[in-house]
């Protein structure tokens, strides 16, 4: 898969060469391209921002930097285009999974206030474009928030978890939250591990964990066993 980044920032996305996703590169399994938006000013000052129509704070993206860089780096191909935004739609797992299967994802990591909407609007009339958001909270730029979609889509491409069971057990892979995990020893600080975990009886352990599963979910996140699909639930996880 390859994975085009633009951002004013090239070095903030450097973590995303480290450790599993450092090693997937290495291997092939992913490219990653990051470009300096500042490639395509033409003045001496390198200008990106300009003040809004309108009035009001900050300073929005100029739409022919952006033009122009996405012109470029899109002449051989059509690329989803995945803007970050706390105005986007939210960033989920599903999404994650989604994102995993394209074959070249181009993120478009704006600052300020944002970057002027006809950018998106063009590109939209060439290629898929996704306003998308991590959560309810502002951060200072898209750059943060394209490392934590990287990486959530990444460790679902084949071949890049050493273990892919890994991936489907997660939290939210099942619409709920993953239950608790223990290791050795089996007592520590007077703290004990479940017995039913060490008691070698799988399907005692699944159901314990699938128990446990539900009532986080119940406790802290209720919403999403709302919005279960139907018969997600069986009897046994009714009685709980
Ligand atoms: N840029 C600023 N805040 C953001 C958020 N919450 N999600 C995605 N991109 C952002």
């Amino acid at each position: 898969m390859r994975i085009d980044v633009v951002t004013i920032f090239p070095e903030y996305l450097d973590p995303l060469r480290q450790a599993l996703l450092g090693r997937a590169i290495e291997r092939g399994l992913l490219s990653l391209e990051v470009h300096d938006l500042r490639a395509w000013t033409h003045d001496v000052h390198k200008a990106v921002d300009d003040s809004p129509y309108g009035g009001g704070p900050g300073m929005v993206m100029k739409p022919q930097v952006w033009g122009e860089a996405l012109d470029e780096l899109c002449a051989e191909g059509t690329p989803r285009l995945v803007v970050p935004t706390p105005a986007g739609r939210p960033f989920t797992q599903a999404l994650a999974r989604e994102y995993a299967a394209e074959e070249w994802l181009m993120f478009a990591c704006g600052r300020y206030e944002g970057i002027d909407q006809r950018v998106l609007d063009d590109a939209a009339r060439r290629m898929p474009v996704d306003e998308v958001s991590i959560g309810d909270y502002v951060l200072v730029g898209g750059e943060v928030a394209v490392m934590v979609m990287v990486e959530a889509l990444a460790r679902l491409l084949p071949g890049v978890l050493g273990n892919p069971a890994s991936a489907e057990q997660d939290s939210f892979s099942d619409g709920l939250l993953e239950g608790p995990s223990y290791t050795r020893p089996e007592v520590w600080r007077d703290l004990a591990v479940p017995e039913v975990l060490r008691s070698g009886n799988h399907g005692a352990i699944d159901r314990w964990r699938r128990e446990q599963a539900l009532a986080r979910t119940f406790h802290r996140r209720p919403e999403l066993l709302e919005a279960l699909p139907e018969g997600a639930l069986d009897k046994h996880d009714r009685a709980h």
